[in-house]
């Protein structure tokens, strides 16, 4: 039978009856969920404020010139497009891009049919593995066949596109992939080459690149290449993912965009118009706002490689720990000290610090491996000193 849940149900059942010691001297220290708790800017609240006669009507499926231009200029400084006018056509505002991934897959089986003539009774959508769950349950949603591609060390654990490359057959009923650089949880990034491969990939088998790139500012030293820079003014089969809510703590805001292919964006539209949800104009005006400051996006790369660097320092060499590349997932290799479901059970029960499974992000290829097993994905979201304390009581914990 299918295992249908979340991954943080499947934790919450987990740890169902185990209880922290040391409690209340330990308090215990919640290092699973992916929600930023580092401050948003300032002048966020002020934006609003003064947008607050936008909350009375209903705001435009398109969304408002501001945003859109904001957006493309961004896209433009970040990406070095040269100037690409894509305001009039393609960009759309999303609320949150999770709903956005999951609409998009909708609608690339729909524009594989009337776009590309494909019959989509047996249509494929490929996902990373491991992967992040909305992509699973927008593919369910259209009744297509879940493809999980393996994140293998040959091609810096993202999907191997050599490998993809040979299932012809595959690829032919394929209608979306959704691709997502920097990775969640490992963090590693795409190069240009390979977005040019994938890009290459799409337009000769006819689907649809969902690139999911909502980590692409939170890295360490060097900006991650983005799809749309591998397009070099070609937008055909591409459309990419960015959120506010890890660039700028604003996940409660529910503002991203997604931008691209501007055939696909004009099918699409007319179905978000129908079923989407819009963004409120206001939050629209305050995410504007945040797209044209990158201050604030400086000060939280800064407090995410401090917690990288206190991770280095306190798991040494006992813990097998590469630093990713972007991100702020610790992607923890824990297979000597037991299975990852053993190990997380050991770190909540003992020392109170509650990770998820790798193997709850993953699911085992038709081969039966789970590329997850043996990890734990710890979220360095909280303070320094939260993340230093949970580390050290880990470390504890596993070594003594
Ligand atoms: C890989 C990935 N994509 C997309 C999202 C959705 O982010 P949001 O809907 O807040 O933009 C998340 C959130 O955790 C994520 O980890």
């Amino acid at each position: 039978m299918k295992d249908d849940r979340s991954p943080f149900q499947k934790l919450n059942d987990l740890l169902d009856g185990v209880v922290p010691a040391n409690q209340p001297e330990k308090e215990p220290l919640n290092m699973t969920v992916g929600e930023p708790r580092h401050a948003f800017p300032d002048f966020i609240l002020d934006v609003i404020n003064q947008n607050a006669h936008n909350f009375r009507p209903y705001p435009p499926i398109t969304g408002t010139d501001e945003f859109r231009q904001s957006v493309e200029n961004w896209l433009n400084w970040r990406y070095d497009l040269g100037g690409l006018a894509l305001a009039d056509g393609n960009i759309v505002p999303l609320n949150g891009t999770r709903e956005g991934l999951f609409h998009a897959c909708v609608g690339a089986r729909d524009w594989a049919r009337s776009h590309f003539g494909k019959d989509t009774s047996n249509a494929a959508v490929l996902l990373p593995n491991p992967f992040y769950h909305t992509y699973i349950g927008a593919a369910r949603a259209i009744e297509a066949e879940t493809v999980f591609l393996n994140g293998a060390a040959n091609s810096g654990f993202l999907p191997d596109l050599d490998d993809l490359s040979k299932d012809t057959d595959l690829l032919d009923r394929t209608i979306a992939f959704f691709y997502a650089s920097p990775a969640n949880p490992q963090g590693n990034i795409a190069d240009i080459e390979t977005w040019k491969q994938l890009i290459g990939l799409a337009r000769k088998h006819n689907f649809l690149i969902l690139a999911d790139e909502c980590y692409s500012e939170l890295y360490r030293e060097t900006p991650p290449p983005g799809i749309l820079q591998a397009c070099e003014g070609d937008l055909s089969n591409v459309i990419t993912f960015h959120s506010l809510s890890k660039r700028s703590n604003l996940a409660g805001m529910r503002c991203g965009f997604a931008a691209g292919d501007g055939d696909f964006m004009t099918q699409w539209i007319k179905y978000r118009n129908l079923v989407a949800p819009q963004v409120s104009m206001a939050l629209q005006a305050a995410g504007a706002a945040a797209f044209r400051d990158e201050e604030h996006v400086k000060e939280n790369r800064r407090l995410y490689n401090e917690k990288f660097d206190a991770a280095r320092r306190i798991l040494g060499n006992d813990l097998p720990y590469e630093t990713p590349p972007a991100g702020f997932f610790l992607w923890l290799d824990v297979s000597k000290f037991g299975d990852d479901e053993s190990v997380t059970q050991k770190l909540w029960r003992d020392v109170g610090v509650r990770v998820i499974p790798g193997s709850y992000l993953a699911r085992a290829d038709k081969n039966g491996i789970n590329p997850g097993d043996g990890f734990l994905r710890i979220a360095l979201v909280g303070s320094l000193e939260e993340t230093q304390e949970a580390l050290h009581r880990l470390r504890d914990c596993l070594i003594g």
